[in-house]
């Protein structure tokens, strides 16, 4: 078993987090990442009605322990999502894109963890002073809205600027992938694309076969899906999603997406058809070609990171060298770690 703080302090079997998804993930993924012993999260967009999220969370709880995802800028606009993940007690609020500070001490009050995506090392700071529990490092390679920093030197940066445990985001789709961030210091996996192939997912076949075929090339970070449908998304933070017609067209020509235009009645008459209407996925969709279980997603991911991870100490390592020194510090630590002979 890989130990981390996830493991040893939260309970999960493996340190993985299946991420809040709005449109993607429900109760139903949720629950089905927290029975692999993960940790399952439902998504929650701006339009959401409360009523979902409470139903949503009645679904997972009987999964055990599950989280809620929010994004901060809309919940001005919207402090009735804020008073239902409330009510909902999950065990992680993860509060992202915004400054948490506001709502980290009711959360607490109400026992639940929270966490926060930032994108750079401002963000972690400011993450860190508001109290959070948790700091997700998402780097630009992640599904949905992430901001401009690739995941490996913003994980190293928010690392070595925070305290409290941190969790890679962004591009990790394979044990290798688990293992490395593990390995460089994170307490976890933050996963999406990964379970977005997923049957529990909330996205329909066809849009899970083009999941399926994507290749790591084809996502576009992008502000069109978000001006047509006029969801005031803080510039700072693009969405990633696959390519295709609608983006070769429309892609960065913003001013062409308002409500008279042609983009516009474009989009709104063509949901649903994957050719106009968006699939947020990250770059790891490279790595997603086969129709799985999220708990076998979840499964492979965890205890083939730990087995990747122990066969390659022993590559790394001379096994029977290290197992001496270890023996020998044991016996006489006054001597410190002998030296390589
Ligand atoms: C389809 C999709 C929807 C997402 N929706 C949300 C969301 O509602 N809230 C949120 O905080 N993050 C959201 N994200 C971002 C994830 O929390 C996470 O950072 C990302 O999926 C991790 O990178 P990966 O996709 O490479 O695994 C979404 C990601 C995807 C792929």
């Amino acid at each position: 078993m890989i130990h981390t703080i996830l493991t040893d302090e939260w309970g999960l079997r493996h340190p993985i987090i299946g991420v809040p998804m709005a449109g993607a993930s429900d109760g139903a993924l949720a629950a089905a990442v927290t029975r692999a012993g993960g940790l399952g999260m439902i998504g929650i967009g701006s339009q959401t009605h409360p009523d979902f999220l409470l139903q949503q969370a009645k679904v997972a709880h009987l999964a055990g322990a599950y989280g809620i995802g929010l994004m901060i800028w809309a919940l001005d606009e919207r402090p009735d999502l804020f008073e239902a993940a409330l009510t909902a007690r999950p065990a992680l609020l993860s509060l992202s894109f915004g400054d948490p500070t506001p709502y980290v001490a009711r959360c607490h009050a109400a026992g639940i963890r929270v966490a926060t995506q930032v994108h750079t090392h401002a963000e972690a700071i400011q993450a860190q002073s508001a109290g959070v529990d948790v700091i997700v490092a998402q780097g630009t390679e992640a599904g949905g809205h992430t901001g401009s920093v690739a995941t490996l030197p913003l994980l190293q940066i928010v690392l070595e600027a925070v305290t409290v445990p941190v969790v890679a985001a962004g591009g990790i789709a394979s044990p290798r992938g688990v293992g490395a961030v593990v390995a460089a210091g994170a307490a976890g996996a933050w996963i999406g694309t990964a379970l977005l192939a997923c049957p529990e997912t909330r996205h329909p076949p066809v849009a899970r076969e083009r999941i399926l075929s994507a290749r790591e090339t084809e996502t576009v970070l992008t502000h069109v899906f978000d001006r047509v449908q006029n969801l005031p998304w803080p510039d700072a933070y693009p969405g990633r999603a696959l390519r295709n017609h609608f983006t070769g067209q429309w892609h960065g020509r913003r001013e062409d997406l308002g409500p008279s235009s042609e983009a516009y009645q474009t989009f709104h008459r063509h949901r649903g058809d994957y050719d106009i209407d968006y699939l947020y996925a990250g770059q790891a969709v490279g790595l997603v070609n086969a129709t799985r279980s999220a708990e076998d997603v979840v499964k492979t991911l965890g205890q083939g990171a730990e087995q990747w991870l122990r066969q390659r100490m022993a590559t790394l390592f001379d096994v029977n060298q290290f197992q001496s020194l270890a023996d020998n510090t044991e016996k006489d630590c006054s001597q410190g770690v002998p030296e390589e002979s």
